[in-house]
């Protein structure tokens, strides 16, 4: 069944389930919203949706109250209005008094250029504000600093986005409200720091926060200083999925390519050196194969051995296993991710082969995940005392930092870096979505095992946004089954499969985001009232895939580069020095640190 509305005398149909929020979207009617966010959150706190419906004497929050409830009997059109005065003095008076307990700090936060408070601060003109000197009360702010991300109460409205996505998206339920009253902060059950508290670092909190409460812990400045130091020889690197993000910081569609932007840019910064991650994950697929291989040949001869093979590329997914179910810490591939794997090579190899020591020689990255700042501090993603990587930042830090430099980024022309670690195939690219990872490995081990080189490359089954996809395919004479999930909060489900029928998945691709990296939680926020109209994951992973299908080269086998790297330094895939420098170990963690 249908009903009509009339929203500031525009008529849109809407479906019996749709609330007034829903009509207005279809409307393209603007509601103030800082507490909503479809599916996630909502809990209707903070009242800045009002609107007036005509025959009800009370103002109804637009965002949780149903078209259908409002109807007068006999009724099928609601006549709806979000511009009277009355809705504006109350939109304004509740503006007034979030905006009297934030502390403004405008000029130095991450959000200042898309904070949906800021917006509707402007929007609604508030020049007033309600509260104890019209200022955050300092005595009680919190701030909640790990090596990944921070917490900062002062930027905080208690809209309850980050608790809800915490829980549904990242499954891990570490957030929530602490104290009462004019006390109230979020933050990690018993005060925990975010380091001890179970979190896994996705920075699904940070994509749902309308302001700059939760974010990335800031590296810029690490960054601005290593490239600044003349002693140093600098080398950029980034992950499959920033290309077809970072654009849209600059006002660019959404999927964009923007590769040869960001390779110019990176230049103009200051950089000595560019390769890509990209490579790296040709060179996964090469090390990760061959794990699969030979697991699996030896367990097809009865050999005791983890099956399935769980992918280990996202350090989001890293931290989930080792937290959650370390248990299955022995079917972890031993592979380090393609950042750290990249790292490795750079600092263990191509140094030398520039004649650079490599103590001089830093590497930064630019990754769509805040994970990937925890994966490089970790102990274990070192050799013989030098760090891989030297420094990460997510997507939005090297937007801000290129926007400080007044690079006219739109404008850029295109370039393309001369570094043989610059050089991948379609299989590389496709890592950045989620059943990249799975079909790029499939392209390989299948003509590997079939000595075949097969045509067609496209593997469909593993794609899409499905929560958990599976395949099964026939490979050299036997059948293969393979799942992808992405997304935390699916692993329990997944888990809960391996457990059902322990011998049916033979590899397992986990990716900590919704989406996989395109979707990471470094990644460009996209405001809550444009997320509701647009699929960002296919969208950006559409970009993705675009590149693959044009690339000449769409298998990790096929890199030449990385087959010379074996030729002339790694020996073959899971050699031991491939195995010095590429794969690494794991820790069991408890959810709470004491
Ligand atoms: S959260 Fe928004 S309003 Fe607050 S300091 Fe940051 S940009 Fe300004
Ligand atoms: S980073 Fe993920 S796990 Fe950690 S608090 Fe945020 S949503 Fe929860
Ligand atoms: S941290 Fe951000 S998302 Fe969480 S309650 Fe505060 S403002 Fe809302
Ligand atoms: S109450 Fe509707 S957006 Fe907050």
């Amino acid at each position: 069944m249908e009903f009509k509305v009339i929203i500031n005398g525009i008529e849109v149909m809407v479906d019996e389930n749709a609330t007034i929020l829903d009509a207005a979207n279809i409307a393209k009617v603007d509601i103030p919203r800082l507490c909503f966010l479809k599916g996630i959150n909502e809990n209707s706190s903070c009242r800045l949706c009002v609107v007036e419906v005509e025959g009800i004497k009370t103002l109804k929050n637009s965002c949780s109250v149903k078209v259908k409830d409002c109807l007068q009997r006999g009724s099928d059109t609601l006549v709806v209005k979000t511009n009277t005065p009355r809705v504006l003095d109350a939109v304004k008076h509740n503006l007034e008094l979030i905006a009297g307990n934030h502390l403004f700090e405008c000029w130095k936060c991450p959000r200042e250029h898309n904070c949906e408070l800021l917006r509707l601060l402007r929007k609604f003109n508030i020049t007033n504000v309600i509260g104890e000197d019209a200022t955050f009360s300092m005595k009680d702010r919190v701030q909640n600093i790990s090596n990944a991300m921070q917490l900062d109460s002062s930027k905080c409205v208690l809209c309850g986005r980050c608790i809800a996505a915490c829980e549904k998206l990242a499954g891990t339920k570490v957030l929530g409200f602490n104290y009462r009253g004019s006390k109230t902060y979020v933050g990690p059950a018993l005060n925990y720091l975010i380091a001890d508290s179970g979190c896994i670092y996705c920075g699904k909190c940070i994509q749902a926060c309308p302001t700059g409460a939760i974010k990335e812990k800031d590296d810029i400045a690490l960054a601005e200083s290593l490239v600044a130091n003349k002693e140093f020889y600098t080398i950029f690197c980034m992950a499959p999925s920033v290309r077809v993000a970072l654009g849209e910081e600059f006002g660019m569609k959404m999927g964009t390519n923007v590769e040869g932007k960001i390779y110019t840019a990176i230049k103009e910064l200051g950089f000595d050196d560019v390769t890509d991650v990209n490579f790296a994950a040709d060179l996964t697929i090469m090390e990760e194969g061959t794990e699969f291989i030979g697991r699996f040949t030896k367990a097809l001869k009865g050999e005791e051995v983890k099956l399935p093979l769980l992918t280990s590329c996202s350090p989001g997914w890293i931290r989930y296993i080792e937290t959650y179910y370390p248990e299955y810490l022995d079917n972890l591939s031993s592979c380090k991710s393609p950042q750290q794997m990249q790292g490795a090579i750079i600092k263990n190899y191509y140094a030398e082969k520039l004649g650079l020591d490599k103590n001089k020689v830093k590497v930064i990255s630019v990754m769509p995940c805040i994970a990937k700042k925890f994966e490089a501090s970790r102990p274990e993603m070192e050799v013989d005392g030098v760090r891989d990587i030297d420094c990460v930042l997510t997507t939005r830090e090297l937007a801000r930092w290129i926007k400080r430099h007044d690079i006219d980024f739109r404008n850029l022309e295109d370039s393309i870096p001369e570094s043989a670690l610059a050089k991948y195939t379609g299989a590389g690219v496709i890592f950045g979505a989620t059943g990249g990872v799975m079909e790029a490995a499939l392209r390989t081990v299948r003509d590997i095992l079939e000595s075949k080189d097969y045509k067609d490359v496209d593997i469909t089954p593993v794609r899409g946004t499905d929560n958990i996809k599976e395949a099964t395919l026939t490979v050299a004479g036997h059948e293969v089954t393979v799942a992808v999930v992405h997304g935390a909060v699916n692993f329990k489900e997944m888990f809960d499969k391996i457990k059902e029928n322990p011998n049916k998945y033979a590899f397992i691709e986990f990716m900590g985001c919704t989406g996989g990296c395109v979707n990471g939680g470094g990644q460009p926020i996209v405001p809550s009232y444009i997320a509701d109209t647009i699929d960002v994951r296919a969208e950006r992973a559409k970009g993705l895939y675009n590149i693959d299908e044009e690339a000449t080269l769409r298998k990790s086998h096929e890199n030449k580069f990385v087959m010379d790297l074996y030729k002339e330094f790694l020996e073959e895939p899971n050699s031991h020095i491939a195995h010095k420098l590429l794969h690494t170990t794991y820790v069991k963690r408890d959810k709470y640190n004491k």
